[in-house]
């Protein structure tokens, strides 16, 4: 039996509806939302609308117009990190962070942006007491991965959004892993932005993400174009959304997404959260018996995604096993966050991932552990 196990990637298999809200939205409505009067463009705005109240009511923001829609976590981190830092410019990040946030900021480094690492605690994976010396400098910007891509990690965002706010520091939130599992609380946290991807635990289909962006807060959109609106005028307009959604939007990817998060709706954020955590305890627990094998354990934990290494055996030789003679899918390597490796001393050998979602089993996990005995049995051999 195939088993997916790599949903930190993206999540799989999608929830009922999604694919037909897809399917709908290409080959009966049709219409590109805000660009003609006709029905077929006032379907595709309601589909959009009705989307961005549903992304709003996740992330925690009462007006619906501050939720932006974008391609994925990866631009609405680039539109901040771009967009709101110029030369001169310090940031603080956690060493937990994604290429996502470190690819952007590595490149404008070369313009005078300055980022300095958060170093890691004794037992979680940030010392807080040093990301507040390192806030009260008053940087322009924090930045703070809300739950860990790599070992699953709940970063603690209640204290971080505090110490920024009493120093007055805008905290950016990567909310690519936690947005469906974790709640957000935007507004009542006081975050200075949130970015998030649709396609993973908020079950949209790929080529959809979210960004919100505190209304105080100055970011310069990186594209200009057609919106739909203000027609008549050769600038951008400056009101949201509209300022950072230049150009037809992916509306099949909308209708998906607002299928995903009514997914959520329905079933309750928590029972999914308790579900997939109760599927990494198993996980955690009986990993631990094998000998050998080493889970990366967070300080508190956030999302179902596991991260182990397994003694002599190389990553990636069980990664590549478990897909071709098990049909597993996992993830083994950096997971596009060396950084975060570096932090937790696996870098750059990596670790495997695994990442259970919404509909994952209990069969499978223990499907899954089966195969990798055999795997590390034959590798002692
Ligand atoms: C922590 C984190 N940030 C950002 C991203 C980028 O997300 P996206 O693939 O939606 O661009 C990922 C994706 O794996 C991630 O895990």
């Amino acid at each position: 039996m195939p088993v997916y196990l790599d949903n930190a990637a993206t999540s799989f298999p999608k929830p009922p509806g999604v694919a037909e809200a897809v399917t709908t939205a290409i080959g009966t409505i049709g219409g590109s939302p805000g660009r003609g009067a006709h029905r077929h463009a006032r379907q595709a705005m309601s589909i959009m609308k009705e989307c961005r109240a549903k992304a709003a009511l996740v992330l925690g923001v009462s007006d619906p117009d501050r939720v932006i829609f974008t391609g994925n976590a990866t631009e609405s981190l680039n539109v901040v990190l771009k967009g709101f830092l110029r030369p001169g410019d310090r940031v603080v990040i956690s060493g937990m962070e994604h290429n996502s946030v470190v690819r952007p900021l590595q490149r404008i480094s070369a313009q005078g942006v300055a980022y300095v690492i958060s170093p890691r605690g004794s037992c979680e994976e940030i010392d807080m007491a040093a990301f507040e010396t390192m806030v009260a400098t008053k940087p322009r910007l924090a930045v703070m991965v809300h739950a860990s891509n790599v070992n699953g990690a709940l970063m603690p965002v209640d204290r971080a959004a505090e110490i920024c706010a009493r120093h007055g520091v805008p905290l950016l939130l990567d909310a690519a892993q936690s947005a469906g599992v974790q709640p957000i609380l935007a507004e009542a946290r006081g975050l200075g932005m949130v970015a998030c991807s649709g396609h993973k635990s908020l079950l949209g289909p790929a080529g959809v993400g979210l960004l919100y962006v505190r209304p105080d807060l100055e970011v310069s959109q990186l594209m200009e174009g057609g919106t739909g609106s203000r027609s008549e005028d050769f600038n951008q307009p400056e009101f949201c959304p509209d300022r950072y959604e230049s150009g037809t939007p992916n509306l099949p990817g909308l209708a998906g997404l607002s299928a995903g998060i009514d997914f959520i709706l329905r079933e309750g954020l928590e029972r999914i959260r308790e579900h997939e955590l109760g599927l990494a305890t198993i996980l955690e627990n009986k990993l631990s018996e094998i000998s050998g094998v080493k889970v990366l354990s967070p300080g508190v934990r956030g999302i179902g995604t596991i991260s182990f290494v397994a003694g002599s055996m190389n990553a990636a030789d069980i990664g590549f096993i478990l897909d071709e003679a098990f049909e597993i899918a996992v993830r083994a390597g950096l997971h596009c966050a060396p950084l975060a490796h570096r932090t937790l001393g696996t870098f750059p050998e990596g670790t495997v991932r695994v990442s259970p979602g919404y509909s994952t089993t209990e069969e499978e996990i223990e499907y899954f552990l089966k195969s990798l005995r055999s795997i590390l049995d034959k590798g002692r051999r």
